[in-house]
């Protein structure tokens, strides 16, 4: 990631933690470009300009850099509702359809994504494509028990299939301890039928494409920050 990269993302995490109001409880989103969000939530509540900020993490290392940064953090229990979430992506397009889960915690992410009141993707502006699909494999989460089987119903689909590994080798696993098959499909023409068909196979426990949850994308870029919204978002 080159400097400006990074710096587009703090501009972009950064924006969307604005939105944060005292009182809330926030889903803190996984990735390298939430990650400002979150920062910034803290600095917020340390110089007292936000107050009884709560926090519902998506993964389990969110959880614990969460704590670092001094935000009272919930457990895993779920809250009844979270008023609003800022999370990464890998791939937007502008209908606001995503590809999210590089880091691996798609199944939370999503989990999260539909129990939020309000979910601001932040991203920097290399992430924005007119097909999904088109830059980044959909990351799918599959039990351990029959995984082969999964992969080769994806192939079928049209997937190239990477099972995502450490750099040791060993199978990468999910906070849930899954693997993830990396699925390569090329621009997605039809994300919702390929959604459904993923759903409905046993074994598979979550996948990437997260369509009609985005509210609002943030994008920061060499002009600034843009700001997407959903069609019926107020
Ligand atoms: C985590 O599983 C992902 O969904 C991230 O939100 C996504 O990969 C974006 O991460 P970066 O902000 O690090 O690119």
């Amino acid at each position: 990631m080159t400097e400006t990269t990074d710096n587009y993302k703090r501009l972009a995490g950064e924006h969307a933690a604005l939105s944060v109001q005292s009182g809330m409880v926030i889903g803190l989103g996984a990735g390298s470009t939430a990650i400002f969000a979150t920062q910034f939530i803290a600095a917020l509540l340390r110089g007292g300009e936000r107050r009884n900020i709560t926090g519902y993490a998506t993964s389990k290392s969110v959880w614990q850099e969460a704590v670092r940064l001094g935000i009272p953090m919930l457990t895993e229990d779920m809250p009844t509702a979270i008023d609003l979430t800022i999370d990464g992506a890998d791939e937007v397009d502008p209908q606001l359809n995503l590809i999210k889960g590089g880091g691996g915690a798609l199944l939370r992410e999503k989990i999260v994504a539909q129990a939020s009141h309000r979910e601001i993707i932040v991203i920097d502006e290399s992430k924005m494509s007119s097909r999904i699909g088109t830059q980044h494999a959909v990351p799918i989460e599959v039990l351990q028990y029959g995984w082969q089987s999964q992969a080769r119903f994806l192939a079928t689909l049209g997937a190239e299939i990477t099972v995502r590994r450490y750099a040791d080798g060993s199978h990468f696993r999910t906070d849930q301890d899954n693997l993830i098959l990396d699925c390569r499909f090329e621009p997605i023409r039809d994300p919702a039928a390929l959604a459904r068909q993923l759903s409905e196979r046993a074994g598979i426990v979550e996948h990437g494409l997260f369509l009609g949850l985005a509210d609002d994308v943030i994008i920061a870029g060499p002009t600034g920050i843009r700001h997407l919204r959903r069609a019926g978002t107020p």
